[in-house]
């Protein structure tokens, strides 16, 4: 039996009541509700969420959750908190959710609990992380460490990345910085800022294979090498966080410094294992439990909370009305908050790798709707002097997401009050429109969709929440569009058909990849 949710009764009546829906503009419906702000709204431990704003009515609501039904939501969530293999394609168990969930509970997964591997690996966390911030363990010269490289790439890299700049700086703050492109640019850049005395890097690689990290960890090598004095045991200054145990060995780091991931924990999704370390080490240890602590309250609200309360069921349910009835093809995420300033980039490789499939769950090919929506944004308001004509005026509708954070560090307030009143003001603008007689270039059609998610604070623990809630809106909309969100052989081809012109083979090139590649090995005049 086929699991296409666009050949469901369910589904044709969402299409009809879009034709309806798309004939109120958003200022009608809040004339004809008055209480819709109310309704449309749900509140958990320091999160509110408003989508008030959107083009959908509870009516709109409750037919969508029709869509959780026939597509066995409930079951499907269970088996992916329970250990079941979810990833079909790659036979795998999906396990984030143990990654943040107490020492005392039991998850199996093929009959092992895998408890107790998560807090022993903290505990060798809590204990590294605490020894390097004491300055007990020392580089090669006896010197207390100072400044933290990451080098990584994609989920290697974007957690760590978002965290590091979201959390606030102290005394205590360890400089950190991240290295990722095979530009040689970008680990020159940062090693120019490094003393090679009191610099540790942690190279995180789930395959430790991939090729800019692999590389870019051999500069590191390279240049420790050749700045430490002469017999120094450079090693010390090398941790790895990987799976592929063999490998980092062979790279030449030893056991000790060396801290697992598993198979059944996506590089996207990997934020909560030891891929978090240069969080532990950059903010201390107590900084990474509050953000587990955080992402774990949120998956009991996801598991527990009902449907109308339940805010990244909501979400998801939302962006699949604005994608695959209202056909809308982008999201734009806009946090109005500096330290948000890596989230959309988080999103980014979330969203797009995990839902960005035209293969379904029964290896049928995709055609009569639509997957993930492209998603963009920037931090507040430095969009609003860039792309946001296209919003305001052009002839795409943008849905977007504005995050907002009440309380901040401000001293005066004033830059705050300034900060969020731009934010709403650009969700009221995006909804109401304005028409002023005789000046056409000044029209705003208004009628375009927005939700507001205002957090209380952006202390790690709200953080924490905050990312596992956007995990889950995706793991949701994966089994409404009954895809595999835990693979992702899209980055496959490009990265063989890479190696081949690495090695100078151009067999099956086209025209003008031989083209390009003549003018830049200057093969030709
Ligand atoms: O190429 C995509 C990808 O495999 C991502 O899924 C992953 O997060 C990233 O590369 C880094 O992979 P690794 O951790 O194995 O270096």
């Amino acid at each position: 039996m086929s699991n296409n949710p666009s050949h469901t009764k369910e589904w044709a009546a969402l299409k009809k009541h879009a034709q309806t829906l798309r004939k109120n503009h958003l200022n009608q419906l809040f004339e004809q509700d008055k209480e819709r702000f109310n309704t449309l709204s749900a509140s958990f431990d320091g999160l509110f969420f408003d989508y008030s704003k959107q083009r959908v009515t509870s009516q709109t609501i409750n037919k969508l959750c029709d869509l959780l039904v026939i597509q066995n939501f409930e079951q499907k969530r269970a088996a992916m908190f329970e250990g079941e293999r979810i990833n079909l394609t790659e036979d795998r168990a999906v396990m984030h959710t143990a990654l943040r969930r107490p020492k005392g509970d039991s998850v199996l997964v093929d009959g092992k609990n895998i408890m107790p591997e998560i807090h022993n690996t903290l505990e060798k966390m809590e204990k590294f992380s605490k020894s390097v911030r004491a300055g007990h363990y020392t580089g090669a010269t006896g010197k207390k460490f100072e400044h933290v490289v990451s080098i990584g790439i994609g989920g290697s890299d974007l957690g760590p990345r978002l965290v590091s700049r979201a959390l606030k700086t102290n005394a205590n703050t360890v400089k950190t910085s991240f290295v990722t492109n095979i530009d040689s640019d970008d680990i020159l850049y940062t090693l120019n800022q490094c003393n090679p005395e009191t610099t540790l890097f942690v190279v995180i690689s789930k395959s430790f294979k991939t090729q800019e990290t692999i590389v870019n960890a051999k500069t590191a090598v390279d240049w420790l090498q050749a700045s430490l004095p002469k017999g120094s045991d450079y090693s010390k200054h090398f941790i790895a966080v990987s799976s592929n145990i063999n490998a980092v060995q062979e790279f030449g780091i030893s056991s000790e410094n060396i801290f697992p991931m598993w198979d059944w924990v996506n590089g996207r999704f990997s934020l909560w294992s030891a891929v978090g370390l240069p969080i532990c080490l950059q903010h201390g240890f107590e900084e990474f439990k509050a953000l587990l602590n955080g992402a774990y309250a949120m998956d009991k609200h996801f598991l527990n909370a009902p449907i109308a309360q339940n805010i990244p069921v909501l979400m998801a349910l939302i962006g699949i009305w604005n994608r695959n009835f209202l056909e809308h093809r982008t999201l734009a995420v806009l946090p109005y908050a500096e330290k948000l300033l890596h989230f959309p980039a988080y999103l980014q490789q979330l969203e797009m790798e995990s839902n960005g499939k035209m293969i379904d769950l029964d290896n049928q090919q995709i055609t009569d709707y639509v997957t993930n929506p492209i998603l963009f944004g920037e931090v507040g308001t430095n969009g609003q002097h860039s792309f946001y004509q296209l919003f305001h005026q052009g002839s795409h509708i943008i849905p977007c997401d504005f995050i907002g954070i009440i309380e901040d560090e401000d001293p005066s307030q004033e830059r705050h009050k300034i900060l969020l009143s731009n934010m709403m003001a650009q969700a009221q603008a995006f909804m109401q429109g304005r028409s002023i007689p005789n000046e056409p270039y000044r029209y705003f059609e208004g009628n375009r969709p927005s939700s507001t998610l205002l957090l209380n604070k952006i202390d790690a623990y709200h953080l924490g929440m905050l990312i596992a809630l956007y995990e889950h809106k995706c793991f949701t909309q994966g089994v409404v569009w009954n895809i595999n969100s835990f693979d992702q052989f899209g980055v496959e081809l490009g990265k063989e058909l890479s190696l081949k012109l690495q090695n100078g083979d151009l067999t099956g090139a086209d025209n003008s990849t031989k083209g390009l590649y003549s003018r830049i090995h200057k093969t030709t005049e």
